[in-house]
């Protein structure tokens, strides 16, 4: 259905009412943010000479096009995890993998932890709905890892390494895991506009329910939406580095103290975007999911008179990434 209508119905429903302007501001927000950011489909090579798949659905690669593919695994997610530094260690490390995509996340950890480690058990449970029918390799050290989790598909335990992938809805999945305790997560779904069921502050309480007490959350994204919903779960959050053209991503933890520069901080405090993506049935539509949002920004927006607040960056919203 047309997004106007879309949006007209949601204001019935909810008794809402907005200027023309405002709504105008809404329509084309929304239309900006679920555009696609490639076009087309299949295999593509990196910037760094890797290669990744191209989601026509999402309209987004699996992984960033200018940081790589192995790149953004490293830097992303396994390094501002602290798995490596907990396998020098620990006997065992436990991963939640949100969105198992081509399995590079899970590889690229499984080889980096056991080249520090070779003992070391590996507890691993990914999420996801849809495996992609084709999978580009893997630079040769990470490929015979790779093959093993997509020859072995959906669970294996071989070698002190237990890896198990619930497909469908991760939202549905999650609720039937009971007993996990998660020292990382990776949370590498597409980006929070274009697949906002995943960033919701509900999908997101699940996941911290999984995690253990110094359990460590870690995402290639900064927007706020995430950010506060993150906040509003009660994590301590910092930002990490910045790979490739992508702006930095997020850590999240239960123990210790924030750690973002004051720009960001004020954002998160001030913005009209810092509000969380909703889903309280667990079950909603991505687009209504981000017409719900958009409106209580709207709101926001109008209630302070139209007038942001003076602090930095503002304009720019939400990072879409
Ligand atoms: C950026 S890709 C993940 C890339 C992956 N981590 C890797 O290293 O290859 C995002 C993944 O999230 C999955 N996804 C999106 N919505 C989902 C949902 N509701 N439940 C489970 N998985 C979902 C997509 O199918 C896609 O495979």
């Amino acid at each position: 259905m047309e997004l106007e209508i879309l949006l007209e119905n949601f204001m019935l429903k909810n008794e809402l009412s907005l200027p023309e302007k405002s709504i105008k501001a809404i329509l084309t927000e929304i239309r900006t943010w679920i555009k696609p950011s490639v076009e087309g489909r299949g295999i593509i090579k990196t910037e760094k000479g890797d290669f990744t798949l191209l989601n026509p659905k999402y309209g987004e690669p699996y992984h960033s096009i200018s940081a790589g593919a192995v790149g953004e695994c490293l830097e992303k997610f396994l390094m501002p995890s602290g798995l490596l530094q907990r396998a020098e260690r620990q006997k065992k490390i436990s991963l939640l993998d949100v969105g198992f995509g081509l399995g590079y996340n899970v590889a690229v950890a499984i080889k980096k932890v056991r080249d520090i480690n070779p003992k070391v058990e590996i507890e691993i449970l990914s999420l996801e709905k849809e495996l992609p029918e084709e999978v580009p390799p893997l630079p040769e050290e990470y490929e015979v890892i790779r093959k093993k989790l997509w020859n072995r598909l959906p669970q294996f335990e071989e070698d002190g390494i237990s890896f198990k992938l619930l497909l469908g809805d991760a939202r549905e999945r999650i609720r039937e895991v009971k007993n996990f305790s998660a020292h990382a997560v990776f949370h590498d779904a597409f980006s929070p506009y274009r697949n906002p069921e995943l960033w919701s502050l509900e999908f997101l309480s699940h996941i911290k329910r999984l995690m253990g007490k110094d359990g460590v959350w870690v995402s290639y994204t900064s927007a706020l939406s995430v950010r506060k919903a993150l906040k509003m779960l009660g994590f301590k959050l910092s930002s990490t580095g910045s790979v490739g053209r992508k702006r930095g991503g997020t850590k999240a933890y239960l123990v210790g103290e924030d750690n973002m520069d004051e720009v960001e901080s004020l954002r998160l405090e001030r913005s009209p975007y810092a509000l969380p993506f909703l889903d309280p049935t667990l079950k909603g539509d991505g687009i209504q999911i981000l017409i719900d949002y958009r409106v209580r920004v709207e709101l926001l927006k109008v209630a302070q008179g139209g007038l942001e607040p003076p602090t930095p960056r503002f304009s720019a919203g939400c990072s879409t990434n």
